[in-house]
Formats: C-alpha cells, sequence, structure tokens
C-alpha cells in the first residue's frame, strides 16, 4: 500500500478537483464578480493525467467540485474515465443539484459513488437571496433528495453554510431531514474567504448554536472534519463542520487542485503551484514536492481571512 505523507505525518489521501470554476449560482459566500479571471474548465486529457498521477502519488478518493461540476457537458464521460483509473476507491461529487435529477441515472452507471448536496436554505425565496439564483434555476429538494437515495447512492451528505439572518432560523427544518431519510446534514460555518470576508463580520455563526437549537442531539464523535450528532430514533445523522471555532488541521489528508491546473495543499494558503502542460510523472512529483510543503494550519481563528488569493468559486469547496 502506497502512502503519500506530509511534512507533518498526516496520510494525504484526498483529492478535491475543480474541473471548471463556472457556476449557475452567484452565492454571496462563494461567488466574486471582482475576481475577474477568463472561466477554465480541465481538459479531460488533463483530468485523467491528474488523476492518474495523484493516484500513483497514493490518492485513492477522488471529489469533483467546481464552480458547479454538472454543468459540464462532458460530465458522464468524466466520471467514466476516472472510475476505469486504478487505485481510485471512491470519486464523489459536491453539486448544488441544479440538473442533477436528469443526471442520477447516468451518473450512477458511470460509477460514481457519492453525492454531496449543497443546500443553504429550504426556502425558495431565501435561496434566491443566497444564490442570485432566478426561479428557473430553483430545485426541488425534497424530491431530489428522494430520487438520489431510490437511485442507489449511498450516505448522502447535504451541506449547509449557517448564515446568520438568512438560514438559521431553518435549523430545524434541517434537522427534520435526517427523520426519514439516511443522509446527513452538515452544517459548515462560514469562512472568511473571498467575498466573505465582508459577510463574516454580520454573518458568522459558531456551529454550536445547532445545539442550542436542537438541545436533543447526542454526539457520536468525529467522522473526518465533522462531529457527528444524532436526534434519537432519526434514520440519518447531524454533522458539524467547524473551521473557525475549532479548526481541523490536524486531521487533514487533502489537497485541492484548481480548474486552471494550481496545486493548493492549504484551502486558506497563498501558495499555488501550475501543474499545467506537464507530464504525469512531472506532475506525479510536484505533487509530492508540494504535499511536503503542506503547512500544518489555516490562521482563519485568529486572522478572521483567509490568505487565499481566489474566492470559493474557484477553488470549489
Ligand atoms: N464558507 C463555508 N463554506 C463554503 N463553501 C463555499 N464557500 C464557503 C465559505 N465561504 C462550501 C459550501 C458549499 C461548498 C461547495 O463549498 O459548503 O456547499
Amino acid at each position: 500500500m502506497l502512502y503519500l505523507k506530509d511534512g507533518f505525518g498526516r496520510k494525504i489521501n484526498y483529492l478535491r478537483l475543480s474541473i471548471t470554476d463556472r457556476c449557475n449560482f452567484k452565492c454571496i459566500y462563494c461567488f466574486d464578480d471582482k475576481y475577474n479571471k477568463n472561466k477554465t474548465d480541465l481538459s479531460l486529457n488533463d483530468i485523467i493525467k491528474i488523476v492518474r498521477a495523484s493516484v500513483n502519488c497514493g490518492i485513492n478518493k477522488i471529489r469533483l467540485t467546481g464552480g458547479e461540476p454538472l454543468i459540464r457537458e462532458d460530465i458522464i464521460n468524466i466520471c467514466q474515465n476516472i472510475k476505469k483509473i486504478n487505485g481510485v476507491e471512491e470519486l464523489s461529487i459536491t453539486t448544488n443539484g441544479y440538473n442533477l435529477m436528469n443526471l442520477l441515472k447516468p451518473l450512477k452507471e458511470s460509477g460514481l459513488d457519492r453525492i454531496n448536496l449543497s443546500i443553504d436554505s429550504l426556502k425558495s425565496d431565501v435561496i434566491s437571496k443566497i444564490a442570485f439564483a432566478n426561479s428557473n434555476l430553483s430545485v426541488n429538494y425534497p424530491q431530489l433528495i428522494d430520487s438520489i437515495n431510490k437511485c442507489g447512492f449511498k450516505n448522502l451528505k447535504i451541506n449547509t453554510v449557517l448564515l446568520k439572518g438568512y438560514n438559521t432560523d431553518e435549523i430545524k427544518d434541517f434537522v427534520e431531514l435526517t427523520h426519514y431519510n439516511n443522509l446527513t446534514v452538515r452544517f459548515i460555518e462560514l469562512m472568511p474567504i473571498g467575498p466573505s470576508i465582508d459577510l463574516f463580520k454580520t454573518c458568522f455563526i459558531d456551529s454550536t448554536c445547532v445545539l442550542k437549537v436542537c438541545s436533543e442531539l447526542k454526539p457520536l464523535g468525529m467522522d473526518g472534519v465533522s462531529s457527528l450528532y444524532k436526534m434519537d430514533s432519526y434514520m440519518g445523522n447531524v454533522g458539524l463542520i467547524s473551521p473557525v471555532s475549532d479548526k481541523f488541521c490536524r486531521f487533514c489528508n487533502r489537497i485541492r487542485i484548481t480548474s486552471d491546473a494550481k496545486i493548493k495543499t492549504c484551502l486558506h494558503g497563498s501558495s499555488e503551484v501550475s501543474i499545467l502542460g506537464l507530464s504525469e510523472k512531472a506532475i506525479e512529483e510536484t505533487i509530492k514536492k508540494e504535499v511536503l510543503n503542506k503547512p500544518y494550519s489555516h490562521n482563519l481563528d485568529l486572522k478572521k481571512k483567509s490568505n487565499s488569493v481566489r474566492p470559493m468559486v474557484s477553488i470549489g469547496g
């Protein structure tokens, strides 16, 4: 078994690959129109080369992110090709759910293993405010969740960014989604990055607010970067992801590659190293070198500001 370890002995086995920085939502905390850059998609060839090189280093989990990855017309082909690569043990995707209904069956057939669905509100007027999405983009979430489960995708995770004044009155409704569905709703603390640096001052709320609203939640322990809880007799779980109030860098097992082919070993670090045009072997060497330089932690908790030079829309959640 091949292991990739960073300079602090952390095992790195997880690549988050942004395949496009285009998105059909313009979420207030993620999208930055001041970030002027030509929109970029990673070519299928680059995707395959990057995944092969990563697997050769010891990565076995791949997550496709964006922008919005389902915006790519060749998304099924991308998944099929990645799943053919020996050593990819899990392929997952993070999506806002737009067009997912139509893609569920082909995605399942392509070999995609898991889905993380971003839902910041269950109310369409609030979604419009957060995502500035027009009504054509609205998603019927309860129906979508049902179809994802029926299609055979296991371990569905719903990501909800806690935004004080926008969705904090819906915490109970989100927890209620775990009543009759075998899924995990994960409340994520707003991180001060890109457009969120300003928003953070008014909208940040500590994830423990969830425990105050739902005092019946019972702790189950850690699951990766989230602390898990459960309501008695409910089918699903509730997770708290607390990058600001309780940072989890000591458990970090991931690297990111952006849609313009830059390696970021820390989401909130300023370092970006390009692998564009490199051979598979050279990509492999660059990943190994960058992983050794991976910083131990970010300092959002102290600085209240990310050092990342790009907003989340061009890194990918
Ligand atoms: N703070 C916290 N989470 C964020 N995401 C994007 N921007 C931020 C931010 N500023 C996450 C959301 C979304 C995923 C794609 O990226 O969880 O679900």
